[in-house]
């Protein structure tokens, strides 16, 4: 389905109201493809995003889920303790550091009763009876992988395709299991040394997703065997985007690096870089989703009053290259740019 798209672009699922009905809808009236975020939700909030979205467009569309990890009390004394801090400061309580299931077994539920064309789990494998069951109504299941070896654990509970993460990527990187080794120990790739890695071993469509911001990076990522380019920090700055406006207006700030930090959730995930992420990020536990919990209401605090130093302000690392377009014409552009890009290419060889 998604090898068939009109523009092989995709809209990426970005929780926490970024990715909106409206955001999928017109990419997908552009001829591309878009996923409903589930994470963060309960299932009544999802079943009222896939409502919406399909008023808005009877174009096909996806819905993303996050595994949940299995359930943990980590010890988390020291690092509430620093959160207290930044709760004082921003004038909230912390919130409850626990572990939940992100309502998943009903999200499944959900997605199989409505005959959803595609399904993508990320954070995690779905057992290969989920996979069955979606396969018997017709769904097609993607799963995000960031090594070699996860795609090959993906292959094997019988996914169709597989979104494959460059760690130059915004948002929380996909990883199947956090280990804590990360960042440190762990082979981070990037993303064209892992399509080659993964198209070496595998014949399922790869949809490539990581830093991917204009037609020409579309081009190289279908050249190098990709079916569709996921892109997410592309649009956050679309009007359709439920982009926070201190966030925005962060992204439009150049000069900042981005970086890859456990401090706002518990799980790495790449953002501009604030004094929240440089103050915590060298002590922050391997705690998902406790540590997501805990620091929400100063995140939502600081959001709420324009400071982006406490904000998780996700954003891959090609940021500064993003544009201020309606989310057609940003569909329009990347595909033209696309084509544009493949024909040079193609005119560099002497029999082009
Ligand atoms: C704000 C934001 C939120 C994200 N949320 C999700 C999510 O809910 N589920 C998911 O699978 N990926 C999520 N991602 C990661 C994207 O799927 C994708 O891998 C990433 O955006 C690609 O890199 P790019 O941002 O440089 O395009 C998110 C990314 C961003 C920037």
């Amino acid at each position: 389905m998604i090898a068939e798209l009109r523009v092989p672009v995709v809209v990426a699922p970005m929780a926490g109201g970024v990715t909106t009905p409206d955001l999928v809808a017109e990419v997908v009236r552009a001829g591309g493809f878009g996923f409903v975020p589930g994470g963060y939700l309960s299932v009544e909030a999802l079943a009222g995003l896939v409502g919406r979205t399909e008023e808005l467009t009877a174009g096909r569309f996806g819905v993303n889920l996050f595994v949940p990890g299995p359930e943990s009390a980590p010890d988390l004394d020291v690092y509430r303790a620093r959160i207290a801090a930044e709760a004082v400061r921003y004038g909230v309580e912390p919130g409850e550091a626990h572990w939940d299931d992100d309502d998943y077994p009903a999200k499944l539920e959900l997605v199989l009763a409505k005959r959803v064309p595609v399904v993508s789990f990320t954070f995690g494998l779905p057992e290969v009876s989920t996979v069955r069951r979606l396969h018997a109504t017709g769904t097609q299941v993607v799963v995000t992988v960031t090594t070699p070896a996860e795609a090959s654990k993906a292959a094997a509970v019988g996914a169709d395709a597989l979104c494959v993460q460059g760690f130059e990527a915004g948002g929380h990187r996909g990883t199947l299991v956090d280990d804590g080794i990360f960042p440190g120990g762990g082979e981070e790739f990037g993303l064209l040394a892992l399509l080659c890695r993964i198209r070496a071993t595998t014949g399922l469509p790869l949809i490539a997703t990581g830093g991917l911001v204009d037609g020409a990076d579309i081009a190289a990522v279908l050249a190098a065997g990709a079916v569709a380019a996921q892109l997410g920090t592309a649009f956050l700055r679309c009007p359709e985007a439920g982009t926070s406006a201190t966030h925005r207006a962060a992204l439009t700030d150049r000069t900042r690096r981005t970086a890859i930090t456990r401090a706002f959730t518990g799980r790495p995930a790449r953002g501009l870089v604030n004094r929240f992420l440089t103050e915590h990020s060298a002590v922050a536990p391997a705690a998902y989703p406790h540590l997501h919990h805990l620091t929400k209401p100063v995140r939502a605090a600081a959001a709420a009053a324009g400071d982006p130093e406490a904000v998780h302000l996700w954003a891959g690392q090609t940021y500064p290259l993003v544009v201020d377009l309606p989310a057609a014409e940003l569909v329009a552009r990347l595909g033209h740019g696309a084509r544009a890009a493949i024909q040079r290419a193609n005119s560099r060889f002497a029999d082009g």
